[in-house]
């Protein structure tokens, strides 16, 4: 039993938020009797406003004005999984495909892959606990199609690292006359955060600098669920720097055409890029109401999880046997919100780690604190879905393991022991989810339950 313990709200940061803006913003929408983005009565637009302030947030420097124009292109979604199933789409995965992922995500990063009908191949972590760039060296192939990276738990990927890999492979397949490796960045956990590296996939875009993540890939995608940095309850933001792929992206959120340019909302006569099989996933403008206040509150958001995030990490820094996940970059733009601890790598066997993973967790849970053990976080970790561990097909004819374009795939596997490295940071890790808003005695006794909590463990 702990001496301390604490009382904290289950935290949602942006949705702990909601107040008179928000319930302004729904009062204009309803008012105006024009739900649907498309047309109305008084139809105002908010989803394509939401849209085009998010293309500016994404180009913005942190810490500075959003610039006036943007090279993003935005398309709000109904949810992040609906914006992964029609990135991947618009990007053309499916059959004979493989999309090098990780195996730290949320169960949607890797159904949206098996319901394109490409095969899942997972990539190792690095001390990240995300994609590791040396490991997807290794396993790209002639049937490399997507790169599907997330920056999981509010910190980056090694993003600038990747993207260097993935030049070097596309210039090589160029070379050959395969078609290049798309990289699509899963951003539904780290909504604003920010990284070093040079986006582009083929050529440099830019210079190697700070950018917000989902401005390094192909496609960003990002959700805007209750349980993310900001919430429109439900929605997902799908970004692209290109043109043509967003028109496309567009098509297939929406009906397989795009809307006319007119401002009538009848869809527009197809062509080659936009005529496709539509996936009905348009966002509402009860949703970009709430989600344009949402967007000006997340800078104050991402600011106060930081703040409390960096003084747990430095009470704790030093402590004997006990390390926190580390910064990709030391650009210090991890969104603040979970806070990674490893305990002591010589916890001797699994059985042992795991006995004492759960112990620490469950410590820190009686202390309040809202806290989970890695190894058992459901379907964040890959070798806890049961559909991914017996291949269960989306349709009776096997696919897509079973399909004779993906023979050549059949012999991925999904089971623990798949990637070791992560495995053995899942067996010693545990959570801590920051709240955004605690008065400073919440914070100290967060600290002390957490050292309480460390010492009962017989750890420092
Ligand atoms: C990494 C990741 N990808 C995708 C999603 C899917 O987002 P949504 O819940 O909006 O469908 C989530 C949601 O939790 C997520 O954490």
């Amino acid at each position: 039993m702990n001496e301390t313990s604490v009382r904290l709200e289950r935290e949602f940061p942006g949705g702990i938020r909601y107040g008179a803006e928000e319930l302004e913003a729904i009062r204009r929408v309803v008012e105006a009797q024009s739900p649907f983005r498309y047309y109305g009565p008084q139809c105002r637009f908010e989803a394509r406003q939401f849209e085009e302030d998010f293309a500016r947030y994404l180009d913005s420097q942190p810490g500075h004005p959003w610039p006036s124009t943007s090279p993003f292109l935005v398309t709000a979604s109904n949810s992040g999984t609906g914006a992964l199933e029609v990135a991947l789409d618009a990007l053309g995965t499916g059959c004979g495909d493989e999309v090098l992922t990780q195996g730290f995500f949320w169960i949607s990063t890797i159904s949206s892959v098996v319901r394109s009908r490409a095969v899942p191949v997972l990539v190792d972590s690095d001390d990240t606990m995300n994609m590791d760039p040396v490991d997807l060296e290794r396993k790209i192939t002639d049937r490399t199609r997507i790169v599907l990276l997330v920056h999981m738990a509010g910190e980056a990927a090694r993003i600038g690292p990747i993207m260097d890999v993935v030049r070097r492979a596309n210039r090589d397949r160029l070379g050959r006359g395969l078609p290049v490796i798309r990289v699509l960045e899963d951003c539904a956990q780290m909504i604003g955060g920010h990284t070093i590296g040079a986006p582009g996939s083929v050529t440099p875009l830019g210079p190697e600098t700070t950018y917000r993540v989902g401005a390094f890939g192909d496609v960003g995608i990002f959700s805007l669920q209750l349980n993310k940095n900001i919430t429109s309850g439900e929605g997902g933001v799908i970004v692209t720097r290109d043109p043509a792929l967003h028109r496309r992206i567009q098509a297939i959120n929406d009906v397989g055409f795009i809307r006319d340019s007119r401002g009538t909302g009848n869809v527009e006569d197809g062509d080659e890029q936009t005529l496709c099989w539509g996936q009905g996933r348009r966002f509402t403008e009860l949703q970009g109401a709430l989600a344009r206040v949402q967007l000006g509150r997340i800078d104050e958001i991402l600011s106060s999880m930081r703040t409390i995030h960096r003084r747990l990490e430095k009470h704790l820094a030093g402590r004997p046997g006990i390390t926190t996940r580390p910064h990709a970059d030391g650009a210090n733009g991890d969104s603040g919100g979970f806070l990674l601890i490893h305990l002591p790598q010589t916890a001797g066997d699994d059985e042992q780690r795991f006995a004492l993973g759960r112990k620490v967790a469950a410590g820190l849970k009686e202390g309040g604190l809202l806290a989970f053990y890695c190894h058992d976080y459901e379907v964040h970790v890959y070798y806890n879905i049961p559909q991914l561990r017996t291949r269960l097909p989306i349709h009776p004819s096997g696919c897509p393991w079973g399909c004779e374009r993906n023979l050549a795939s059949r012999e991925v596997s999904y089971g623990r022991g798949t990637l070791p490295r992560l495995d053995e940071l899942f067996s010693r890790t545990v959570g801590i989810v920051i709240p955004s808003r605690a008065t400073e005695e919440q914070e100290a006794s967060m600290a002390r339950v957490v050292d309480e909590v460390l010492s009962a463990a017989g750890i420092g």
